[in-house]
């Protein structure tokens, strides 16, 4: 059985517990990472831990644990539970007290859950057809760069799209792209340029987005960091998401409009290789 790991303990899934007053649970307050096993090690694990350190800051949650005891978590869960290829998620929440908007004033201890899903990630029969996503008004707080557990406008934009039979959701605020409901989004001009929104709080910084931009202009590419309207995508020459579970993944249809050609373009397939390589390279 899958072994989890929570507050202190290695423990197998079905007996873990955390408390009924858990503020994660009753407030989401909470924030996660979400990071990638390759060949059974972390993809930029420093990334992960600098990311999870600012949505912690944002939210006045000081917390004990080292990036190297996490790492030693992250490590013993891969061993474990054999993760040869998949993800490691760890959440931090505020943890329990008896319920009431304001933080508690002994604000620790927290409540630290870590997990893995062991999962074919490379080799993706979706990739590989290309993405069908739908737009949906982006309804988020306007705090998008704070990674919270707070996940149920994501997960109903992913219910649409399933339900007209797409594979995903992007959001769209004010007539520009924003993200995808799990990923960052771009497009490729005609001209080549690969374009995506520039960082704020509207948007999650991506550690995907941030290697894949460093691939985008190790291969010399014209890289554009602005908002894009849903037009512009449906006449780019291709389209395409990054995220730590769909590294880089081709998006061939928008609505009811074909991008490019309507099938996985060749920035995109030269961005996925470059960004895989690299990534089992420097894995840790
Ligand atoms: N999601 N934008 C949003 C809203 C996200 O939820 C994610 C990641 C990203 C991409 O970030 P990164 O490249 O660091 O994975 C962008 C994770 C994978 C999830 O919730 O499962």
């Amino acid at each position: 059985m899958r072994q989890v790991y929570v507050n202190g303990d290695y423990l197998p899934e079905t007996e873990a517990r955390i408390s009924v007053f858990d503020r994660g649970f009753l407030f989401a307050d909470g924030v996660y990472e979400v990071t990638l096993v390759l060949d059974r090690k972390l993809v930029d694990f420093a990334g992960h831990m600098r990311r999870l350190r600012h949505s912690l800051g944002e939210l006045d949650m000081a917390f004990a644990l080292t990036n190297e005891k996490l790492l030693d978590i992250h490590r013993e869960l891969i061993r474990r539970n054999d993760i040869e290829e998949g993800l490691v998620y760890l959440q931090v929440t505020r943890g329990a007290a008896d319920r009431d908007f304001l933080f508690p004033a002994d604000a620790t201890p927290r409540t630290v859950v870590v997990f893995t899903q062991k999962k074919s990630l490379v080799d993706s029969p979706l990739a590989e057809r290309g993405l069908h996503v739908i737009t949906v008004e982006d309804l988020r707080w306007r705090r998008c760069d704070i990674k919270t557990v707070q996940l149920l406008y994501p997960s109903m934009a992913k219910m649409e799209a399933k339900s007209r039979g797409a594979d995903d959701a992007w959001m769209v605020r004010d007539g520009f792209v924003t993200e995808g409901s799990s990923n960052n989004a771009y497009m490729v001009t005609l001209e080549g340029t690969v374009v995506t929104r520039d960082l704020s709080t509207d948007i999650l910084r991506g550690i995907t987005r941030e290697a894949v931009l460093q691939c985008a202009q190790d291969l010399q590419l014209r890289i554009e960091e602005r908002p894009f309207t849903v037009e512009e995508v449906e006449n780019a020459a291709e389209a395409f998401s990054t995220s730590s579970s769909g590294l880089v993944s081709p998006v061939v249809r928008i609505n009811e409009r074909v991008v490019g050609k309507g099938t996985p373009g060749p920035m995109a397939a030269r961005l996925r290789q470059l960004y895989l390589e690299r990534s089992r390279a420097s894995a840790i």
